[in-house]
């Protein structure tokens, strides 16, 4: 009786586990320090498709867990989520740092990328099924990753975020209330430059760009 008990103890333990976020330390080069967590599906699919889902500023992984219905999707289809989390700029990203605005430099848009390999290897994750989003300056910092690594996303899809380095340069904080607004309030340039600034963060690279949605707008009921 006592050893059952204890099974159905374990039992609810697991259960319990299934759909929640998990922290995960160690996986890999994280220059500005983020932290990284992941929700599991109860049934992992094969070679699993991944997203990660970046938070608004102010806002935490378990926050922005809750505040979509992916983990359910998740858990109906089996596919991975990743929840990075940023404790810096009151939980903005860096969307106006030059290292997450460069492939491969110094900033969050790399911490990401290594929590989106650990998962690939760790799950046996489809390379040709990984997607990003984000609300906010999580939306912008989709921008940051498609823009800044084409090579790994498939799609991405941002609800009111701003172009690839809008707050380029900023000298201030990339928060609503530091950053420059100047760009954020009107487009300051021609397409042709704002796609320049894409290219520029990868020189040289000429294989296939992710698709990307953009979602702006003024009331946003059912959407997420
Ligand atoms: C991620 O994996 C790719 C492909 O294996 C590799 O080229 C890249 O250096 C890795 N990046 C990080 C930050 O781990
Ligand atoms: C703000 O950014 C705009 C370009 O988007 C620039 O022209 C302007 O000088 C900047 N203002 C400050 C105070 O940095």
């Amino acid at each position: 009786m006592k050893a059952f008990t204890a099974a159905l103890a374990l039992l609810a333990l697991a259960s319990s586990a299934f759909g929640a976020l998990q922290q995960v330390t160690g996986f890999g080069t994280n220059p500005t320090n983020l932290q990284m967590y992941i929700s599991l599906p109860s049934k992992v699919a094969t070679n699993p498709a991944v997203i990660v889902a970046l938070h608004p500023c102010g806002g935490t992984a378990s926050q922005w867990y809750s505040g979509t219905k992916l983990p359910s999707y998740s858990d109906s289809l089996g596919f991975i989520l990743i929840y990075p989390q940023t404790t810096k700029y009151s939980n903005c990203w860096d969307v106006n740092n030059a290292g997450s605005l460069t492939h491969g430099g110094n900033g969050d848009a790399l911490g990401i990328i290594s929590m989106v390999n650990y998962t690939l290897q760790k799950y046996n994750g489809d390379k040709s099924k990984l997607y990003v989003m984000g609300g906010s300056s999580g939306a912008m910092m989709s921008n940051v990753m498609v823009g800044s690594y084409p090579d790994v996303f498939e799609a991405g899809a941002a609800y009111s975020g701003t172009a690839f380095a809008c707050f380029a340069g900023s000298k201030s904080d990339p928060t609503p209330f530091g950053a420059n607004q100047t760009c954020a309030q009107g487009l300051t340039h021609t397409p042709e430059q704002w796609a320049q600034f894409v290219y520029n963060a990868y020189p040289g690279y000429t294989g296939k760009r992710p698709r990307f949605l953009v979602a702006h707008v003024t009331e946003c009921r059912g959407w997420m």
